[in-house]
């Protein structure tokens, strides 16, 4: 089982957005996916339908130390005009732990506990859970704070999004130093620091957008490997606005654009997966002669990254 969390200290930048996607796409590919809203504000509790609406949600998880069946809802995939069943098959459901804490309460109810950074990474090492999920993916808030910890000493891998504007790629670098001094503190206390990612997201076709992603990139640099900066690129696609009104994965909506980049982030983020594609997508044999290179639709969007401004 792999936890991938989804962190910046920043609101905006597709936390949520790519927690979201990474599930539906990991479901479509038969894993079978926990998530966990561990945002304050529930938004990544109402990307998807739910199917079941579990009594429970985080604050039983964090507080029991426990994933009892009462904190897992149940997301609903597929529906609707989506009947296709070769297309979108019934597959394991996305499971779901919802966020229940809008007024801080447990963020206040770990403040003093000496065991607050383990509090998300307890729960998910018991042996049911190993063997019940494949991957667990984390949505956290975009400020500092204990659930935030928690939520990072959980993971294995952290993926961060910042987007390429002005004001944003000089506030993601400055809250990327604080997050990452943060958690090596913890790890001075015998605690894990996993992986950091960065993955650009929104990369508009304009001459701004790319620079301020070179920038990031550079700057990252400075920040002596603790971070690396991933190779696959996110664009600013509107299937993801859409995507999200649906309350579906975004490769369902833009299988041949904004799903294959989904395919690209994850393959980069977990190799093993590399090659297996989704049953919706256009053209899941071209694997077989294509080989382990870089798809020719993975090289065009980077190509037209690079393209004159309209
Ligand atoms: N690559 C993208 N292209 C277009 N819109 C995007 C993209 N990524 C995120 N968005 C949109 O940006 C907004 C903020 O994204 P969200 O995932 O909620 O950010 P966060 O969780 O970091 O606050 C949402 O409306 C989302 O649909
Ligand atoms: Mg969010």
């Amino acid at each position: 089982m792999i936890v991938i969390t989804v962190v910046a200290t920043k609101g905006g930048v597709g936390k949520t957005t790519i927690a979201a996607n990474l599930g539906g796409l990991l479901r479509d590919l038969g894993l079978r996916v926990l998530m966990i809203d561990a945002d304050v504000q529930p938004s990544l509790s109402r990307y998807f339908r739910l199917q079941h609406d579990a009594p429970n949600g985080l604050t039983a998880l964090v507080t029991s130390g426990f994933l009892s069946a009462d904190c897992m809802s149940t997301v609903q995939l597929p529906f609707g005009a989506y009947k296709d069943v070769a297309k979108y098959p019934l597959l394991p459901d996305i499971k779901l732990v919802r966020s229940d804490t809008r007024e801080g309460n447990l963020q206040d109810w770990l403040a003093p506990r000496l065991d607050r950074l383990v509090r998300l990474s307890m729960p998910l090492r018991h042996q049911n859970v190993q063997e019940q999920f494949d991957v667990v993916i984390i949505d956290t808030q975009g400020a500092l704070g204990y659930l935030q910890d928690a939520a990072i000493n959980a993971a294995d891998l952290l993926v961060s999004p910042a987007t390429p504007d002005v004001i944003s790629a000089r506030e993601f670098i400055d809250g990327s130093m604080k997050l990452i001094d943060r958690t090596e503190e913890a790890a001075n206390l015998g605690l894990k620091v996993p992986p950091m990612k960065a993955v650009i997201n929104r990369l508009e076709n304009t001459r701004d957008s790319r620079v301020m992603s070179e920038l990031i990139r550079e700057d990252f640099m400075r920040l002596k490997g603790r971070v690396t900066v991933m190779r696959t690129v996110i664009p600013s696609i509107v299937a993801f606005k859409k995507a999200a009104t649906m309350q579906v994965p975004v490769h369902w909506i833009d299988p041949e654009r904004a799903g294959q980049v989904m395919h690209e982030l994850l393959w980069e983020l977990i190799p093993s997966l590399a090659g297996r594609y989704a049953p919706n997508h256009p053209n899941p044999g071209q694997q077989a002669c294509g080989g382990t290179e870089p798809s020719p639709l993975a090289i065009q969007s980077e190509a037209s990254s690079t393209a004159p401004p309209q």
